[in-house]
């Protein structure tokens, strides 16, 4: 579909009248970009527009744009039958064979899978199942939440007081109470090596040593901070952590809901330290953003304990769609994409190729610095003076304005976060897409910092 000037206005009107948007903030919506179709990692809009989808949409469309055989084996499910619940005694075939695919991809030590509809209520469930496993052990004092600063976990109430970005705090409060973050500690020596965005293991430690570790259900990470901008952990960062939570008997959920199905190269991020957690989210490349579901997925240990619990303590958690016959057929059939594309390595691959080429295309930059990436995720900071590392006034929003030139100019849409551009292709991209991309971003740098 391509329309006509009075066309696209009349739809920006009509958008504008009854279309409450996430982040809403109505001047972001007076000339909206309106999709229309896509094609591997290329979009087109109404006006017939093409770009390059730098960030798969928002993280996951993993498989690329215009998948016959997803939208096949949607159609092929919906015709059998529209749905069936998964209650009490109830169960569908996509959803059981979906479950094992997952234990079969996912840590070792997973076991048991709850489908949900979104990130949000994978990480939502799995604070409720950390509580409910220690009531289950006889410890119901551990009940709080512990989270990081610039994390993102969602948007219901729990996971907005879980995100760790203040932004996401204002004007809907009181938030959910047990839930805090780590900070930097004051006057502690220590001998880690800060993550990329300045933060160490330790912050974790004097956060349950703070709330105490009798309280403390369990932390939630991210193992790439994604939506915060995109910061990656130092090699022994989530090692260290693992340590601290087995040490304080608190249990840590890896938010995979950005970093799982291969967008680090590995099929899940901690993969790359040798790490497991206790209960994982994910959610988004699941489906690659075809169709909405999402999962937290619990330790055979968490596992066992339900399934022993007495009859008083039934887990009455649920959704209407767990295990949607539907989302759970398209699951099924995008990982099927994933592995006979071998879509993992490609990421591994061109997650390489993208981190040389922004290096190569911005390092010693005067106002860009801390490129950073593993896998397909990448983020690189803009700074008034890079050799000092002072910051642009926030009047100036330079990422905002790079972002505008790599979508008007560049024909490349990607996302920022103050001054934090990021990058997160479909993993399906390929090394002239990269170049494509790269270009863009260096040309919008030179155009808003004139160097
Ligand atoms: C790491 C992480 N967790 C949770 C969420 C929330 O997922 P959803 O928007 O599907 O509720 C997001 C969304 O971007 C995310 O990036």
């Amino acid at each position: 579909m391509t329309v006509d000037q009075s066309m696209y206005e009349a739809l920006a009107r009509e958008d504008q009248a009854h279309l409450l948007h996430p982040q809403y903030f109505a001047p972001d919506h007076q000339q909206p970009v309106i999709f229309d179709r896509g094609e591997g990692v290329w979009l087109a809009d109404i006006r017939g527009r093409r770009y390059i989808d730098a960030l798969a949409s928002l993280w996951n469309v993993a498989v690329g744009h215009g998948r016959g055989e997803l939208a096949d084996a949607a159609a092929e499910q919906m015709r059998k039958v529209a749905f069936t619940n998964n209650y009490v005694g109830f169960s569908n075939v996509p959803a059981i064979r979906l479950a094992s695919k997952v234990i079969d991809l996912a840590y070792d030590n997973m076991q048991g899978v709850f489908f949900t509809n979104s990130g949000s209520e994978s990480n939502e469930g799995a604070l409720k199942a950390a509580r409910f496993y220690w009531n289950l052990q006889g410890r119901p004092s551990k009940v709080k939440l512990i989270s990081r600063e610039r994390s993102y976990h969602g948007g219901t109430l729990a996971t907005s007081a879980m995100t760790g970005l203040p932004a996401f705090w204002k004007g809907f409060g009181p938030l959910v109470p047990e839930i805090s973050h780590t900070r930097k500690p004051e006057n502690l020596e220590c001998d880690c090596t800060p993550n990329t965005d300045g933060e160490c293991a330790c912050w974790i430690e004097q956060a349950i040593l703070r709330e105490g570790p009798d309280t403390v259900a369990a932390i939630i990470v991210e193992p790439v901070k994604g939506a915060g901008g995109v910061w990656t952990p130092a090699p022994e960062y989530f090692p260290r952590v693992r340590e601290i939570c087995d040490r304080y008997e608190v249990l840590m959920i890896a938010d995979e809901v950005i970093t799982g199905f291969g967008r680090t190269g590995r099929w899940f991020a901690l993969e790359h330290w040798g790490v497991q957690p206790d209960i994982l989210s994910i959610a988004k490349a699941i489906t690659s953003g075809y169709i909405p579901m999402g999962a937290f997925i619990v330790t055979g240990e968490i596992f066992e304990a339900l399934k022993r619990a007495p009859t008083d303590a039934r887990f009455m958690h649920a959704y209407t769609n767990s295990g949607h016959p539907t989302a759970a057929a398209v699951g099924l059939r995008n990982l099927q994409i994933m592995e006979d594309e071998h879509l993992v390595e490609n990421a591994a691959a061109m997650g390489e190729v993208l981190g040389d080429a922004l290096r190569g295309a911005l390092e010693g930059h005067p106002h860009v610095t801390n490129l950073r990436h593993l896998g397909l995720m990448a983020g690189l900071s803009l700074v008034k003076d890079a050799a000092t590392g002072e910051a642009f006034d926030p009047a100036a929003t330079p990422a905002l304005r790079v972002q505008r030139h790599m979508r008007e100019e560049g024909g490349v849409i990607t996302r920022v976060v103050g001054d934090h551009v990021v990058f997160a292709p479909p993993l399906v991209v390929n090394a002239s897409e990269i170049g494509q991309i790269v270009d863009a971003t260096r040309a919008a740098v030179r155009a808003v910092t004139g160097a």
